[in-house]
This record gives structure tokens, C-alpha cells and sequence, in this order.
């Protein structure tokens, strides 16, 4: 009987590793015998750690178990799937996974993260395959086709960067993939790497064969040793079965890849910063242009995505271009993985098709707030995206009916929180983390951000309240129009939807500015 316990952080966080050596324990000492697989993680994290066991009818699941459950899961029939107060029936058919249109995450919590049988017996390589078979032109005119957009948050369109990228005349390119997942409430990029590192892998490699480069960096923040330890592994094992290397599968294409860990700057998760790091250099943001598509990592031409864009490819070049675009709304083609933190009844991770609203995703998918009172704010998109009030709750998850609303997706990650939240206080720590994140490169942030945690301090203490309004106001717009990148140039817009959405938490109505 095989036996599931995910090896995922956030399950190891809650006990897995307790779990999964209790089962073993209690197997034995009953002459049971089991077959314990490690898989990652649903993403159903109020469950975790989530125990799996297959069955006839698919696998069935308990959740979420302590080492002290075991023995009286086993009294139960834990391994023909028994009834138990944890037992949850098929995983797949849980509502909160099945609702969900897994593209991207399709093999995630289902394989063995580190198995290359299991990949290949899922999919995997299927798409590497096909790019090996087109020409550089096709497989980029298929990414183009496809529609995917940047999925680190600024949604430029993938295809037509590896495009760039493609036209660039250099005998040395580079691809290097951003997981320095650095927003607020966000882990799919994680979970990709601790539960699928080959998905990543492929996509990294597919992105390589389409603009001529032979070498890959992935640029992985220190917060996640489990994630450099998987990736490792991982491209050890590709290299060692010919995929990845010289003459990848025999095509006559090189790619290599490494990892490089970060030093747990916000910054770096900035191209140009990132590209410095890589450099060895201070994570400093650089000037654009030159775009790092023409001028990137040591001078030469570099395709920078997101890894969850990275990871999406694979998906493309296996079913089609076609299949892909038809998901969405609109000019936001495809899934997103969508990630439910904060005061959240069920926290984790949703890819779904653009479209439905956040309502969707917080009553739907999140079952409401944890505390069980009203959510009053949400933060979409990271330490940078917009508060949103309640009466923005039903805008779709489309890049542009946020854009129209002057709140971002991002990278898919929402924070939410209930009635109970300051906002004042919240407005000051979206200034606070710029003046401590800021790379100190332009004015207006590096010294903005300081005067501008001031400036909310003497509205929070009514010191000259409506004056010192004014003046945040005219400090943001300062930020906005003379940052050099979205740091300081997107701090303004947490302080400001909280001012213009929250205003009773400011000291209005009587003194807010309009
Ligand atoms: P951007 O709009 O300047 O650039 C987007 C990407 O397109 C860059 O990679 C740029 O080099 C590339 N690009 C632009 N024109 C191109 C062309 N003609 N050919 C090829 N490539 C081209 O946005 P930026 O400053 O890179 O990112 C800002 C965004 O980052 C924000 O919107 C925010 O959502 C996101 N962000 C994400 C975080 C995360 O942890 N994932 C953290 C902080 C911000
Ligand atoms: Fe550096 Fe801030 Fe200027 Fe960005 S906006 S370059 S983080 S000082």
C-alpha cells in the first residue's frame, strides 16, 4: 500500500516529518507493509500535513494528522482508506481542489518531487520534446501565441521578451529565473521547487533551446533552504539522464543550470538588482534601458522571467498554444496560481483561470477569515499592490480591470484581514518596509520613505492632521513620478488606497482628503 506524506515546508513546518516516521513506526510494529512516498504538497495547507493513501478509487485523505492520530488511524483501516474523524474521501474530489484548473501545478502533491520516472509518467518532457523538434522562430511564435504574461507581477508578454532576447546577436545568452519570491502571502514559487523542481527545469531548458542560451541561473532567496536543496538534487538527476547538459537528448543543444542564493534582500527580487547579485556585486538597481533582454547578466543577452512563467512553459509546448489561451479573460490569458494567506479560513493555493472575482477566491476558496469576522481589507499583489475595500471584492482577477481600479494582481499572492485591522497603521508599514527595502539608489525613495513614515506618524498622532494629509499626498505623487523602479514608484499605492478607502481609520470623515 502506498502511503503519501508531503516533504513540502509547509507540511514539514506542521509535523510531516513526525507523521510520516509514526506511520512507518506503527506499519512495522503491526507487520504492515507500506510504501512511503514523499510528495508535495496540495496546497490545502489547513490540512497539512495531509496523509495520503491509494486506493481501488483513487487516493483517499486524513487531515490534517498529529503523530499521536496514527495508531488509532490504523485501528481504523488507514490503509484500505477506513472511516476516521480525519478521513476527508478522495483527495481530488475535496472542493477546494477540484473547483481548481491545475495547468501549471497539474503534477504538484501528486509525484514524488524528485522522481524523474514519476515526471515522465505525468507529462513531463513531453513539451522539451516538442520545442526540440521546431525551430528557435517557432517556439517563441508559440509562446507569443499562447498569450502567457509575466507572472512575476509586471504581465509583459513572455514570448515577445524571449523574442528580444532571440534577435540579439551574442555567442553567449543567458536565461535566468527570479525566485526571489519576496511578496507578502506568496509561495507558489516555492512550491514549484520543493514539489515539482523538473517542471521548472524543462521550462528553463525549452526557454534556453528557443534564444540560443546555453547557460541558466536560479536566483533562489535564502529563506528556502528546502527549495535549494530539491533544486540541486533535481538538476544532479536531469544532468545525469541526458536532460540537461551538452547534446541534450541527443538534439546536439547544450544547456546547463545552477542555482545561486540570495541574501534575503526585497530588492533583489528587481531584475537589474538581481542581475548585480548574480554579478557578485551589491543588489543595486540599475537604470533601464538597456533592457537586461539586450544588455543583462555580465553585459550579454538574458531572458529574466518569474519562475511561475518559466514554469508554465512546459504546459504550452506540450498541449499547444491554443489550449493554453483558451483559459482566461480577456488580455490575461491562461491559470494563475493564486495564494491565500492571512486571516484566511483556509489558506493556500488555487490556480484557476483568470476571471473570477476575489470574492470567489476569499468565500469560495477561502471559506471566509480564520477569526470569523467580516473581511474588511485585502492586499492583492505584495508589500506594494492596493489595499482593496469591500466594495472592490467583485472586480475579476483580470490584469486590466485592476489596472482600471489602481490595484495590481501581481504575483497572485492576497493578504487578507478583518474588521479589527488598522488601517493608519497598515498605511505606515507599507512606508516602513520601503525605507527599509529601498536600495537607496533615487531621492524620492530612499528619503521619501523615511519623511513619508513620519508624515503618517503625525496623522496617526491628529498632529496637524489635515495638513500632514496634504502633504502624504504630495509626497506620494513625488514617488511615483521620480522612483527608478517599482519600489519607491509603487509604496504609494498601499499608503494611498488605505487613506482613500479607509478614511475613518485616518481621523475622517471630517478631515479626510478626497
Ligand atoms: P517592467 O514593466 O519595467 O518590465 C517588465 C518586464 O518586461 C521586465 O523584465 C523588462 O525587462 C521586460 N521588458 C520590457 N520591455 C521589453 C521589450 N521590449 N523586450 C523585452 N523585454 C522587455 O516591470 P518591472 O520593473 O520589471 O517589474 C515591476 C513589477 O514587479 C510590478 O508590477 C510588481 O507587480 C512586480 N513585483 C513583483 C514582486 C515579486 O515578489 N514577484 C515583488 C515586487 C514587485
Ligand atoms: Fe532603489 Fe528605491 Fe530608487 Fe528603486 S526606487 S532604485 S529601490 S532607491
Amino acid at each position: 500500500v502506498t502511503v503519501y506524506v508531503p516533504r513540502d515546508s509547509t507540511a514539514l513546518a506542521l509535523g510531516a516529518n513526525e507523521v510520516a516516521a509514526a506511520i512507518t513506526a506503527e506499519a512495522h510494529k503491526r507487520g504492515q507493509s507500506i510504501k512511503l512516498v514523499r510528495n508535495g504538497s496540495r496546497g490545502m495547507f489547513w490540512l497539512e500535513p495531509l496523509v495520503e493513501v491509494a486506493t481501488a478509487a483513487g487516493r483517499v485523505a486524513y487531515g490534517p494528522v498529529a503523530p499521536e492520530d496514527v495508531a488509532g488511524l490504523f485501528d481504523a483501516g488507514l490503509l484500505q482508506g477506513g472511516q476516521h474523524a480525519l478521513h476527508l474521501g478522495l483527495t481530488e474530489e475535496i472542493a477546494f481542489l477540484k473547483n481548481q484548473e491545475r495547468l501549471t501545478f497539474a503534477r504538484v502533491g501528486i509525484i514524488d518531487p524528485l522522481s524523474l520516472e514519476d515526471y515522465l509518467a505525468h507529462e513531463g518532457y513531453v513539451g522539451l520534446k516538442n520545442a526540440l523538434a521546431k525551430t528557435p522562430e517557432a517556439i517563441v511564435q508559440e509562446m507569443i501565441a499562447s498569450g502567457l504574461r509575466g507572472r512575476g507581477g509586471a504581465a509583459f508578454p513572455t514570448g515577445i521578451k524571449w523574442q528580444t532576447v532571440l534577435r540579439a546577436q551574442s555567442a553567449q545568452k543567458y536565461v535566468v529565473c527570479n525566485a526571489d519570491e519576496g511578496d507578502s502571502g506568496t509561495f507558489s514559487d516555492r512550491m514549484i521547487m520543493e514539489d515539482d523542481p523538473f517542471t521548472l527545469i524543462e521550462g528553463m531548458t525549452i526557454a534556453g533551446v528557443a534564444v540560443g542560451a546555453t547557460e541558466g541561473y536560479i536566483y533562489v532567496r535564502s529563506e528556502y533552504p528546502h527549495s535549494i536543496a530539491t533544486l540541486e538534487q533535481a538538476i544532479a538527476i536531469a544532468h545525469a539522464q541526458g536532460y540537461l547538459g551538452d547534446d541534450i537528448l541527443g538534439s546536439g543543444k547544450s544547456f546547463r543550470l545552477e542555482v545561486r542564493k540570495g541574501a534575503g534582500a526585497y530588492i533583489c527580487g528587481e531584475e537589474t538588482a538581481m542581475l548585480e547579485s548574480l554579478e557578485g556585486k551589491r543588489g543595486v538597481v540599475r537604470a533601464k534601458p538597456p533592457l537586461p533582454a539586450i544588455e543583462g547578466l555580465f553585459g550579454k543577452p538574458t531572458v529574466i522571467n518569474n519562475l511561475i512563467s518559466l514554469a508554465s512553459v512546459p504546459v504550452i509546448l506540450a498541449r499547444g498554444a491554443d489550449f493554453y489561451k483558451n483559459f482566461g479573460v480577456g488580455r490575461s490569458h491562461g491559470t494563475l496560481p493564486f495564494q491565500l494567506a492571512g486571516n484566511i479560513r483556509q489558506g493556500g493555493l488555487v490556480e484557476k483561470a483568470f476571471g473570477l472575482t476575489l470574492r470567489q477566491l476569499l468565500e469560495d476558496f477561502g471559506g471566509g477569515s480564520a477569526s470569523g469576522r467580516p473581511i474588511r481589507a485585502v492586499q492583492m499583489g505584495g508589500p506594494l499592490g492596493a489595499y482593496l475595500p469591500q466594495s472592490q471584492f467583485d472586480t475579476p482577477l483580470d490584469y486590466e480591470a485592476f489596472a482600471a481600479i489602481g490595484a495590481m494582481i501581481g504575483h497572485g499572492g492576497l493578504v487578507a484581514f478583518d474588521d479589527s485591522v488598522d488601517m493608519a497603521r497598515q498605511a505606515r508599514y507599507a512606508m516602513q518596509f520601503c525605507a527599509v527595502e529601498s536600495c537607496g539608489k533615487c531621492t524620492p525613495c530612499r528619503i521619501g520613505s523615511t519623511r513619508g513614515v513620519e508624515v503618517i506618524d503625525k496623522i496617526i498622532a491628529n498632529d496637524d492632521r489635515a495638513q500632514q494629509i496634504h502633504l502624504l499626498k504630495s509626497l506620494c505623487d513625488t514617488m511615483v513620478n521620480g522612483s527608478l523602479c517599482a519600489m519607491g514608484g509603487m509604496t504609494p499605492f498601499p499608503v494611498l488606497s488605505a487613506l482613500n478607502h479607509f478614511p475613518e481609520d485616518f481621523g475622517a470623515p471630517s478631515e479626510q482628503a478626497a
